[in-house]
């Protein structure tokens, strides 16, 4: 959960004056006084069902469209101060695992709470490496796409497709099962994602390389073309594997929210994971990379960078890869992702849409607008450039995105089918429909 300094001190200061950490509600159409019991900084919203008017009222709820300021669930996972710009998996921050873990030990870290060991991390490598094969069908599964089918819509379904494969998946309460299925998940989602960049091409699909890094791996199904042995380029590798740790979890974000709310109807992992990969595909979430690029494009040069932000100001135009629901500061992984973006262009060299990039950069940055709206480069900024340059097609973005999420997506999943508090999802709503009516025959419509 965002902790915020001000209100953390503030209740501190109530405690001891009060005594008790609670919060008093008078609910002024009765006159009648409640208090409801604070922990963690928040209250529950049942707590408020006891506000009445009269004993058949239902009680009081609280309205929170898009989930502003709900949380939905204790997590032990991801830690996030937007204010402050700051992320951290199960404690450790995100410079330091982009500095000097990889991504497959961060997925390990973010499932099971802790750095693996050098056996831990030696088996679990072996065991997500000896899964990335997929089952010859789903071959002839991703055939049956149109050429130009774009790779998220083939990955949902080919995700969603491997519950058909796996049906012992449905047992999500065998703690045996889930790591099996866990090892095929993270396993296979590059196998899924090359093949679905390889069809749109019409090229053969390339078989996953065993003795090859996880991005490595990923690299060689990709691109791989006459070579016997297919040789990563280091830099590009390395870059990659960097980009999948920033982006293996964020917390209750819209995709996290779509594995834990399908999920917590008890569905197999597999459904789950292809309705969270839905849900990243949008242009408001994963899709935003994509977007990113096409606004460059649309940009066209550095000269029309001011007229573009007077149509983002004027709301014309959104300016996609900037704004974020709990980053109010600048997002810790751009500032990472700069980085890395200028060792690729050392072997791709230059992005031309960088030095567009820049200038919306510094303009924004300096510009009252979005200053008082604290709106700043997400991640999605400079991953779409990066991307490009590395030879990707912007249909291959969000795909670029759901590959290491996955390791998020399943300890989110997990942690929910663990947790004695969780129960399927549910939200109530305000009805603000017709009253009862009766039915109105045909022929007295109008
Ligand atoms: N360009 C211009 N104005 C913006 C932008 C933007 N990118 N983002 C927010 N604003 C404005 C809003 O219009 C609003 O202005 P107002 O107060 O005058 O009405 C204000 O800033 C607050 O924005 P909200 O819509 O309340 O912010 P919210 O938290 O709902 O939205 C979101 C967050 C969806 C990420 C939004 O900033 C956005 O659409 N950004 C562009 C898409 C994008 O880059 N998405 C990737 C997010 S990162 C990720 O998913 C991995």
């Amino acid at each position: 959960m965002t902790s915020g300094k001000i209100e953390t001190q503030s209740t501190a200061a109530e405690v001891q004056r009060t005594g008790r950490n609670s919060l008093t509600v008078t609910d002024n159409r009765t006159g009648k006084t409640y208090e409801l019991p604070i922990t963690d900084d928040t209250i529950r919203a049942l707590d408020l069902r006891h506000i009445k008017v009269n004993s058949e009222d239902f009680g009081m709820m609280s309205y929170d469209p898009a989930f502003n300021n709900t949380a939905l669930c204790r997590s032990k996972i991801t830690f996030i101060d937007g204010d402050a710009g700051i992320l951290r998996y199960r404690g450790y921050p995100i410079e330091e695992l982009a500095e000097r873990s990889t991504y497959l030990e961060t997925a390990y870290l973010i499932l099971r709470g802790e750095l693996p060991t050098k056996q831990q991390l030696a088996e679990w490598t072996y065991n997500v490496t000896h899964h990335t094969f997929v089952h010859e069908s789903i071959k002839k599964f991703l055939d049956g796409f149109h050429y130009d089918a774009h790779p998220m819509g083939m990955l949902i379904s080919a995700v969603a497709a491997l519950s058909t494969f796996y049906p012992e998946a449905r047992h999500i309460f065998d703690a045996e099962s889930r790591q099996k299925q866990t090892w095929r998940l993270i396993g296979k989602m590059p196998t899924l994602a090359a093949f679905a960049y390889r069809h749109s091409l019409g090229m053969p699909y390339a078989y996953p390389d065993n003795e090859l890094s996880y991005p490595g791996n990923f690299l060689n199904m990709l691109f791989k073309t006459t070579e016997l042995k297919y040789k990563p380029n280091a830099a590009l590798e390395h870059a990659l594997d960097v980009l999948f740790i920033l982006h293996a979890d964020h917390e209750q974000n819209c995709s996290a929210n779509a594995m834990r709310c399908v999920g917590s109807s008890q569905t197999d992992p597999y459904s789950s994971c292809a309705a969270a990969t839905a849900a990243l595909y949008g242009p408001l979430h994963g899709g935003a990379n994509e977007e990113v690029l096409r606004m460059l494009l649309d940009i066209g040069s550095i000269a029309n960078v001011p007229a573009y932000i007077k149509r983002v100001k004027a709301g014309e135009k959104k300016l996609m890869g900037f704004g974020h629901r709990i980053y109010k500061n600048y997002d810790p992984r751009a500032r990472i992702i700069k980085r890395v973006s200028s060792e690729v262009f050392e072997v791709t060299g230059r992005n031309p849409l960088l030095d567009i990039a820049l200038e919306v950069e510094r303009i924004a940055l300096e510009d009252e607008y979005f200053v008082t709206r604290k709106l700043y480069p997400n991640v999605d900024f400079y991953t779409g450039l990066i991307y490009q340059s590395m030879g990707f097609p912007v249909t291959m973005f969000p795909v670029l995105f759901a590959i290491p999420r996955t390791s998020g997506w399943i300890a989110q999943w997990e942690e929910m089918l663990l947790d004695a508090e969780q129960k399927i999802a549910r939200p109530r709503q305000i009805y603000t429909g017709y009253e009862k009516r009766p039915y109105v025959p045909m022929e007295k419509r109008s």
